[in-house]
């Protein structure tokens, strides 16, 4: 009964601090501005307090999302969205991490299998900004959390073949109740893979050389991180 008690307490507490992460994000939205609306239960609470926003200050702000979930949560909370083809400018992006890496903000994503639209659209703004709670930051990337790639359902015999040479320890992600794989919005699967991350860049470009590989969930073109903690918010920029 006391374990259950501390272990509902630190889900308390990861919320608020996603929510601290998520109110400081939206001071930099001004209005007239193209926001990338990333995808993840941090994303999500700033979509929906972006949404009050809106409402509130009678702003013209247009959302581009980067999953089927953003997209219906922007639209449940009033934000228009519009499509990538309909942009010129994304003028900022908004995404969660499952891990960043303090000095040099590198990031794994992709927990959600949505990394591939994320990318796309947070590596097309002008700012691509991460908000996450305390426990997402580490002092090295990969040693606990598997790079997710999404992969050609037809080619994913032979990509797994190419990341056990490459000794990269590859799992399909597989449904709840393991009745399938997970299906990305793109129809994809997921391959989670753990591998050596001391040069991050090289692997990020690398991964994406195996036919096949739609594209992988590191991320090394962030520019500023927002951390939430109890009391404060922590601004980490790059080193
Ligand atoms: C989805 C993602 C998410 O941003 C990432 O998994 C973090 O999610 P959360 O905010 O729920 O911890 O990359 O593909």
């Amino acid at each position: 009964m006391a374990k259950g008690r501390r272990s509902k307490s630190k889900t308390t507490n990861t919320e608020h601090e996603k929510y601290m992460a998520a109110r400081e994000a939206l001071n930099l939205i001004k209005d007239g501005m193209i926001v990338g609306l990333g995808s993840g239960t941090t994303t999500n609470i700033f979509i929906e307090e972006l949404g009050k926003k809106i409402t509130e200050e009678e702003l013209s702000i247009f959302g581009v999302p980067t999953s089927f979930e953003s997209r219906i949560l922007a639209i449940k909370n009033g934000i228009p969205i519009v499509s990538l083809d309909q942009c010129d400018v994304i003028d900022i992006a908004v995404d969660g991490a499952d891990e960043v890496e303090r000095k040099s903000l590198n990031l794994i994503k992709g927990g959600g299998g949505c990394h591939t639209m994320e990318k796309i659209v947070d590596y097309y703004a002008e700012e691509f900004v991460v908000i996450v709670d305390s426990s997402k930051v580490v002092d090295m990337l990969g040693n606990k959390t598997p790079v997710p790639l999404e992969v050609l359902p037809s080619a994913y015999s032979f990509v797994l073949k190419e990341l056990l040479r490459r000794d990269a320890a590859p799992s399909i992600r597989m449904a709840e109740r393991k009745r399938g794989p997970v299906i990305t919005d793109n129809g994809n699967i997921i391959i989670d893979v753990f591998m050596d991350l001391k040069e991050p860049e090289k692997m990020e470009m690398e991964l994406n050389t195996i036919p096949g590989v739609v594209e992988n969930g590191i991320f090394t073109k962030v520019n500023k991180v927002i951390v939430g903690h109890k009391n404060k918010v922590e601004i980490l920029q790059k080193e």
